[in-house]
């Protein structure tokens, strides 16, 4: 079968695709079932996300997988998201350590059940020593949670005399936020036709290419996520500069490998 995989430049992949993996109710309304019905299958999702992100070198993939506002649904999908959620890591810690994947979470993870913590834990550690793809997923995660946490702690490392007031600069902030030690996304996907960034890495994502698609989380699959980097691949990041600036660098550069 022909697949958009191989028109990928693998010389260029985003390092870092973060994705709102949204529209789970509605997959499931669409089929007369119970929302939660939506986020086990978009577990599967999930799976082919991070296989196929694994097998083609992405650097580090971060799914959103509960906000801190989702903690407002009914009481009854909250506890079954968190069920499914230490279920799927549970089982799928093996997988991780098999295709050298190393986890990482992001979030108020301090607002989680307990049980959800420990297991938690347990796949961060056990997956410590993995170096391939870095899975980051943000839980009980907000932007602006994170951004007033790392306000906090700069005060007071200011006020104990760690951090000097004068020194703060563009360099600061994002050593102080929970992706301290993660590049920013170069791709940003949202699934189910929703045109908003809901409270997700508001500050990281200053220059990624944002992506929308119609089709619903528990849909999207491998082909989905290659012609998100397709279309990546086609655009021209600028970053403030002009076209004929960018035309120059590449030049400049190709001069100089020679
Ligand atoms: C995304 O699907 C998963 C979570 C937010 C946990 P939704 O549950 O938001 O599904 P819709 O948007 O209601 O269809
Ligand atoms: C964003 O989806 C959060 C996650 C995908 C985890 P929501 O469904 O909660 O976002 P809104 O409410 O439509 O903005
Ligand atoms: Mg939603």
């Amino acid at each position: 079968m022909e697949s958009l995989k191989d028109k990928i430049d693998l010389q260029r992949l985003p390092r870092h695709i973060a994705i709102i993996m949204d529209g789970n109710g509605r997959w499931a309304r669409e089929r007369g079932e119970d929302r939660l019905f939506g986020h086990y299958h978009g577990v599967e999702s999930v799976r082919d996300i991070v296989e196929a992100s694994a097998e083609l070198g992405v650097g580090y993939l971060t799914l959103y997988a509960f906000s801190t506002e989702n903690w407002d649904r009914p009481e009854y999908e909250v506890m079954g998201l968190m069920e499914l959620l230490v279920d799927t890591i549970r089982k799928e810690v093996p997988t991780l350590n098999k295709n050298n994947i190393k986890l990482h979470v992001i979030g108020d993870v301090q607002m989680l059940p307990d049980y959800a913590k420990e297991e938690l834990k347990e796949a961060l550690h056990l997956t410590s020593g993995n170096k391939g793809l870095n899975l980051v997923m943000a839980l009980s995660y907000s932007s602006r949670w994170e951004i007033t946490e790392a306000i906090k702690s700069i005060a007071a490392d200011v006020e104990s005399g760690k951090l000097e007031s004068k020194n703060i600069n563009s360099e600061t902030l994002p050593k102080y936020l929970t992706t301290a030690s993660i590049p920013d996304p170069e791709l940003m996907i949202r699934t189910s036709g929703e045109y908003r960034i809901s409270n997700f890495l508001l500050y990281q994502l200053a220059y990624a290419e944002l992506y929308f698609t119609s089709v619903l989380w528990p849909d999207f699959r491998k082909e989905n996520l290659y012609e998100a980097i397709i279309d990546f691949q086609s655009r021209e990041r600028r970053f403030g500069k002009t076209s004929d600036q960018l035309r120059q660098e590449i030049k400049a550069e190709s001069q100089n490998s020679l």
